[in-house]
């Protein structure tokens, strides 16, 4: 894979032989193919495009994503928070487009193996075809309900990204070695609850449940501010919404909000334990 950058800082990942076109031109494959990371090419409307070499992001951000996907924010927390590395051995489930599992394998390296769950044919192949484009062969994709039995043990981290995943709890013990991690990533609260009692009965210890906030800041001419305002409904932090989509009406004795649009609603919670 190679990546090309645009004078606009704009990205395109190619595969070997892939001919590029953009608004800015053309570039031919032999011309791309034969470039080494660093150099400039130029398109026919003789714009300059820099040859980059793609990291894992760059790859999750081009490939094809049937579902939703986990954010980098999260991904970092589990791998920071577990300190998983070279030669460890991960379950994992549902695999979705594979953008966890990826950065799993990638972690992992040659000597640990990634086994990702995914119920769906048609989202186990499209994350097949993801990971083989990636280039990497420690994860095997198994289109498979886990809550019908985990196949593998001896495992260092189990990461479960579906919906009640405390149904398997006792599963993801036997499978675990002592010491192991499980990971729950949930989108309600409830889920994360039950999660941390079912947890605890079982004799996990180091429990905890973690709310991850993240927010950019945007430099304008006029000043650098935050991209996002969170906003406070009920006492919970709920929605993220554009600072241009929403109007506060202060002409009443009590705020009245309009929203007008949402273009982003994200709410999710990591619970992560150790196993005995
Ligand atoms: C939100 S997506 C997963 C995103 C993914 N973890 C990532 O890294 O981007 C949830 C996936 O879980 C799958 N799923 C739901 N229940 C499952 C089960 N019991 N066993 C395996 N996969 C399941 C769904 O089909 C869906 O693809």
């Amino acid at each position: 894979m190679k990546m090309i950058l645009d004078e606009r800082g704009k990205k395109y990942v190619l595969k070997p032989g892939q001919e590029f076109q953009s608004d800015l031109g053309i570039i031919k494959a032999d011309v791309l193919d034969s470039a080494e990371v660093g150099d400039e090419v130029k398109s026919h409307l003789d714009h300059t495009f820099k040859i980059m070499k793609p990291n894992i992001n760059d790859f999750i951000d081009i490939m094809d994503r049937r579902c939703s996907i986990l954010l980098q924010k999260d991904i970092g927390q589990v791998l920071a928070h577990t300190g998983l590395g070279a030669g460890s051995r991960v379950v994992d489930a549902g695999t979705g487009a594979g953008a966890i599992a990826l950065n799993f394998g990638n972690v992992v390296g040659p000597e640990g193996q990634v086994f990702t769950y995914e119920i769906r044919e048609d989202f186990a192949e499209v994350a097949r075809k993801n990971i083989d484009n990636f280039g990497i062969t420690n994860i095997e994709v198994k289109n498979k309900n886990i809550k019908e039995g985990i196949d593998e043990d001896k495992i260092d981290l189990i990461f479960l990204d579906l919906p009640k995943p405390f149904g398997i709890f006792e599963d993801v013990l036997e499978s675990l070695n002592v010491g192991g991690w499980l990971c729950v990533y949930a989108p309600y609260i409830d889920q994360a609850e039950i999660s941390y009692r079912i947890a605890k009965k079982l004799g996990f210890y180091d429990i905890e449940i973690i709310e991850l906030l993240e927010r950019g800041l945007e430099v304008r001419q006029q000043g650098v501010r935050p991209k996002h305002v969170w906003l406070a409904i009920a006492d919970t932090w709920y929605l993220q919404e554009n600072y241009s989509y929403y109007l506060v009406d202060f002409s009443y004795n009590y705020f009245t909000i309009f929203l007008k649009k949402f273009n982003y609603f994200s709410y999710n919670l990591h619970l992560i334990c150790k196993s005995r």
